[in-house]
């Protein structure tokens, strides 16, 4: 028998999440779970993410997702400031209102920020971003978004991000970036910024990644590991993924922004190995393999649908045998990598 250990407890000590008290209920429970036997592995918390598309949704169909996730045992919820020009966050932070009222109510936010932003506009931005969470009065991580290393050279950006800490408007400070380069200067200067998370892409066609992950986890930062829309196109094509969706959105993104262009041609092999040699896995192998990664925190996945929500669960509830993953990530290995 596995030996059960209350995940958040193990994980986020010493964070300021674990200021909350955490009631778990079983449900609860079974997302924060690290299973200690031979093959001990720990399961990462699935995040509610909302992107672009989540802001162009009606308010009562995101009230009815965001009531289903949380409901479900659904702890985290993402969003961006600039996400769909605002929408996306104002129509979550609005959904979630109802929820966050409670005195023990365990829902994290995050959200980011476009940089390069000004002097004082941060602090802007937070200001208003709180004005849409009048029961709560600050944020658990604030991301910078895709900042250059010469943004992040600007001390007021760190004294600012301090400044929010110290007066309790935000809790936790971090960066989200998809580049290698600047995710090797923020592993390099970790001692100067004293980052708390890190959001990034991550997935089977990025095998490299791991080293930076593992180092990052290391060091007491929590990772967060971005992988939505590779995901997508490991259990689906571009052209599958334009038509269930009907959003022309990825079409666009897949084909003129390079960084998820490169994705592509690898996917498709990809995708193919695992039909052929593991069909009744293919939908919860890319997904399965962030989840059961212990240096991985968080999993953001953008969930557009309730049966979407509960094909996500039911992957993390009964995740990818380990022997399986192993097989695939060492075929990925040497076929089809994206690499940084
Ligand atoms: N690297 C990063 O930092 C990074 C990268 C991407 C996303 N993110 C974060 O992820 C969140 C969502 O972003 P987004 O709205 O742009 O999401 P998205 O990438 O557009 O993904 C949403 C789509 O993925 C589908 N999906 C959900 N679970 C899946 C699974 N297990 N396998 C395959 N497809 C699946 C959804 O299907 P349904 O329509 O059926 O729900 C939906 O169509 C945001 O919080 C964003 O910040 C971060």
């Amino acid at each position: 028998m596995p030996k059960l250990i209350f995940y958040e407890q193990f994980r986020l000590e010493k964070s300021s999440f674990s200021r909350y008290p955490l009631v778990p209920s079983f449900r609860e429970t079974l997302h924060k779970v690290e299973f200690c036997s031979d093959s001990s592995f720990v399961v990462s918390l699935l995040t509610f993410g909302t992107g672009g598309r989540f802001g162009r949704l009606s308010a009562p169909l995101a009230q009815k997702l965001v009531d289903h996730a949380v409901s479900s045992g659904i702890k985290v919820f993402d969003t961006g400031f600039e996400y769909c020009s605002g929408a996306s966050q104002k129509l979550l932070f609005k959904s979630l209102s109802r929820h966050l009222y409670a005195d023990t109510c365990d829902i994290k936010l995050s959200t980011k920020f476009r940089l390069p932003l000004h002097f004082g506009e941060l602090i802007e931005n937070v200001n208003d971003t709180l004005s849409l969470l009048p029961s709560r009065g600050y944020i658990d991580t604030l991301f910078l978004w895709g900042p250059s290393i010469a943004d992040l050279t600007n001390s007021f950006i760190w004294d600012e991000l301090n400044m929010l800490k110290q007066s309790g408007k935000i809790m936790r400070y971090g960066v989200n970036t998809h580049d290698h380069v600047v995710l090797s200067h923020l592993h390099e200067s970790q001692k100067n910024i004293c980052l708390d998370d890190i959001m990034l892409d991550y997935n089977l066609l990025q095998l490299d990644r791991k080293i930076l992950i593992n180092s990052f986890a290391n060091s007491g930062v929590k990772v967060w590991a971005g992988t939505a829309l590779c995901q997508g196109y490991l259990n689906q094509s571009l052209f599958d993924m334009v038509r269930r969706t009907r959003s022309f959105s990825y079409l666009a993104r897949a084909l003129f922004n390079p960084s998820t262009f490169r994705f592509l041609a690898p996917a498709r092999k990809l995708r193919n190995f695992i039909r052929f040699n593991f069909p009744q896995y293919c939908e919860s192998i890319p997904l399965s393999f962030v989840l059961q990664n212990p240096s991985v925190s968080f999993v953001p996945v953008g969930m557009l649908s309730c049966s979407s929500i509960n094909s996500n669960l039911q992957i993390l509830s009964n995740l990818v045998p380990v022997d399986i993953l192993e097989t695939v990530s060492s075929w990925a290995r040497l076929n089809c990598q994206v690499r940084d």
